[in-house]
């Protein structure tokens, strides 16, 4: 072993064992509205993610890539929900994905996802969401958004945000119209979605966007500080 390499060993700092020295920015991430949470779902969320999941099969299943035959059904599978939690965690401590839970008052009920993290030239992501059926309607997405949108913009640092929509998918059109993202037209053929390549409108909203309209978002969807 060479003198360089026997210094750089004794001058570093020791790794716990099993503990990654992201560990805590891993599970510590708490993003809080005015009457929502998000944070990054556990192996102890399955009994509450499945449930969820599988009363709300085709409000959802319509909207969403098909699931692959040949991969388990983390609603059905513990270890497989456990595989995908530890695929978030690694995702989020690479800085691609940050994949959270949506809770009103502790109960699960949802999930807002800002996706594809570019940096380079773009400083990009992709937002996507859904809800439980029975707590849609009370506008708990739009402050969902609205508080990644404070968390890519603030923490992050990026500079532009868009969520692609199926033109047909009215509730997620209003969604937008809440939020006054800004349409930015139709990619056709864009996404696979339940088994065909589907036309999506792209709503962008930039961090200059942002800026303009930071304070009436947070009166209406943030948390104000006192
Ligand atoms: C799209 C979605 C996330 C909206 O979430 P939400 O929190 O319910 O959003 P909102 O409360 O703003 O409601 C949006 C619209 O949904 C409709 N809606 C409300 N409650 C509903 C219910 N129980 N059933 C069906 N539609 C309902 C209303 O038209 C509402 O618009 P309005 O508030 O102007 O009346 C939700 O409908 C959902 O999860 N749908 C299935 C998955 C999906 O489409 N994901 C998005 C893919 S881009």
């Amino acid at each position: 072993m060479s003198g360089a390499s026997q210094n750089t060993a004794s001058s570093a700092s020791p790794i716990i064992k099993n503990q990654h020295p992201a560990g805590a920015q891993i599970k510590a991430l708490r993003l809080q509205g005015k009457r929502i949470m998000m944070r990054p779902l556990v192996p102890s969320d399955h009994a509450a993610w499945s449930e969820v999941r599988l009363r709300n099969g085709e409000w959802l299943s319509v909207w969403e890539p098909q699931r692959s035959e040949f991969i388990a059904d983390p609603a059905t599978d513990y270890q497989a929900f456990e595989r995908r939690c530890a695929a978030r965690d690694r995702e989020r401590l690479a800085g691609t994905s940050y994949t959270l839970g949506l809770f009103i008052e502790n109960t699960f009920v949802g999930e807002v996802n800002l996706n594809n993290v570019l940096r380079g030239a773009m400083q990009t992501g992709t937002v996507g969401y859904w809800i439980d059926r029975a707590h849609a309607g009370n506008g708990y997405v739009a402050e969902g958004v609205a508080v990644l949108s404070h968390f890519a913009f603030e923490e992050l640092k990026l500079h532009r945000i868009e969520v692609c929509i199926i033109p047909r998918n009215t509730n997620s059109k209003k969604v937008m119209d809440k939020l006054k993202f800004r349409l930015e037209g139709l990619a056709e053929r864009f996404l696979e979605i339940n088994g065909v390549w589907e036309d999506h409108l792209r709503y962008g909203f930039t961090i200059e966007e942002w800026q303009n309209r930071k304070a009436a978002i947070t009166q209406q969807w943030l948390v104000t500080k006192t």
